[in-house]
């Protein structure tokens, strides 16, 4: 047998506002990865904003882009660091992309931290209603649960976060 030694993708999984971005980029650049954030990678490829994908094409087929996104990235780019958005996980197809292709990671972070910082402006999904987002915390947290290889607590630093990440790595993308 041979041991593996290929680098594989990182996703980052979880709810809006728990921090897939921003300790994606510093775990990208810890790594010496490129970083991609799926919502980015989305608007840019279909010309549309988000916001306008969801309620002009509907949330459907904004999960088909996502999975699109996603199949483009593993086919054709070096193994990196992805950021998906909070509903990415609806999908199974998705998940079994992801869960085929790479790590995935569940950046956590506590609904009421999320609530603190987050800007309403700018996620079209979390403007009606704190209710809403904690229920929305309440039906994904199972399936983050469910879909992750390893669960990280965004509760301090985003280096913490980092370093939790990078030793929770298996050695094969470490
Ligand atoms: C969504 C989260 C957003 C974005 C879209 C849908 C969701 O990404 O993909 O608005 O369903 O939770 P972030 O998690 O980066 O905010």
């Amino acid at each position: 047998c041979q041991k593996q030694h290929m680098q594989q993708h990182i996703f980052l999984i979880g709810m809006p506002g728990a921090g897939k971005t921003t300790v994606g980029k510093a775990l990208a650049q810890h790594q010496g990865m490129e970083f991609y954030d799926l919502d980015a990678v989305i608007q840019e490829k279909t010309g549309k904003s988000i916001q306008n994908i969801i309620i002009y094409d509907g949330e459907e087929a904004f999960r088909n882009d996502e999975f699109e996104a996603i199949t483009d990235i593993v086919n054709h780019k070096m193994p990196a660091v992805i950021a998906t958005g909070g509903g990415t996980v609806l999908s199974e197809d998705t998940v079994n992309l992801m869960r085929e292709s790479g790590f995935v990671v569940f950046i956590h972070r506590d609904v009421t931290q999320i609530l603190d910082d987050l800007d309403m402006e700018i996620r079209p999904l979390l403007k009606e209603s704190i209710e809403y987002i904690f229920r929305l915390y309440e039906e994904r947290y199972p399936l983050y649960e469910k879909v992750c290889h390893v669960k990280v607590q965004n509760a301090s630093t985003i280096a913490d976060s980092v370093e939790e990440i990078v030793a929770a790595l298996p050695n094969v993308v470490r």
